[in-house]
């Protein structure tokens, strides 16, 4: 079962996911927990051309192309095998990213995107997704903070840095994604407590386990 993690920045999304992991790891559920862009080992590197702050002349295609490029790869040599072993996945960030951020975001169209994203993944959709939903000036302070803390605003900052209408234009996108298919997305409301909101990314992943008859043992 592949379970992915949406959301604007700050929103939460990798503390929920790390949380969600510990978890589901105490209730003994193999798993594997990774994220785009930089799950495998093309990734990497494309994760460092694609968030450094300071590849201000890399074009929406260009970018395009190397949020696929390391999707296809990523699911290739890292997602699919998981899933074919039994695994468990939970991905930070997937398709939705590419449809909400260079979609809605940046204004490429929608449609062309959801081929493209077919054809990096092989048509491996998620089974749940965990849209974390935030109001943008709430994620970015939080998003902010974070990059002080580590030091990564420059090497990790070129979306932090977009514009507050580019991030309200991809949180839009994103709640219109989940309101076309509400069956796969949960919408958590991610300025509650981490804690409150990793409890109910279990709960939704739980429901969608049950659904799959992929049941666990209880603690
Ligand atoms: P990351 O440091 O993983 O941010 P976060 O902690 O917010 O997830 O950075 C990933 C950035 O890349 C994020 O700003 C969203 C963007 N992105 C896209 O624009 N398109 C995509 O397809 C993906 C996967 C990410």
């Amino acid at each position: 079962m592949l379970v992915t993690f949406e959301g604007i920045e700050g929103s939460g999304k990798s503390t929920a996911a790390n949380l969600l992991a510990e978890y589901l790891l105490d209730r003994e559920v193999d798993l594997l927990l990774t994220k785009e862009p930089g799950g495998c080992s093309l990734g990497r590197g494309l994760r460092h051309t694609l968030l450094d702050a300071r590849g201000k002349n890399l074009s929406s295609r260009a970018e395009l192309f190397l949020f696929l490029a390391d999707r296809a790869q990523h699911v290739t040599e890292v997602i699919r095998p998981a899933l074919e072993s039994g695994q468990i996945v939970l991905c930070d960030r997937y398709a939705d990213s590419t449809l909400a951020y260079q979609g809605y975001g940046r204004g490429l169209d929608t449609e062309f995107l959801r081929r493209l994203n077919e054809t990096a993944t092989g048509g491996l959709a998620p089974d749940i997704t965990l849209l974390l939903d935030v109001p943008v000036p709430c994620g970015l302070a939080r998003a902010g903070q974070r990059n002080r803390e580590t030091g990564t605003a420059i090497s990790e900052g070129r979306f932090d840095s977009e514009s507050l209408a580019f991030h309200e234009r991809v949180r839009e996108g994103y709640r219109a994604l989940a309101q076309e298919e509400p069956a796969r997305f949960a919408v958590i409301d991610a300025s509650q407590p981490v804690e409150d909101v990793a409890l109910q990314c279990l709960s939704a992943v739980e429901k969608a386990l049950r659904r799959n008859g992929a049941l666990w043992a209880s603690p």
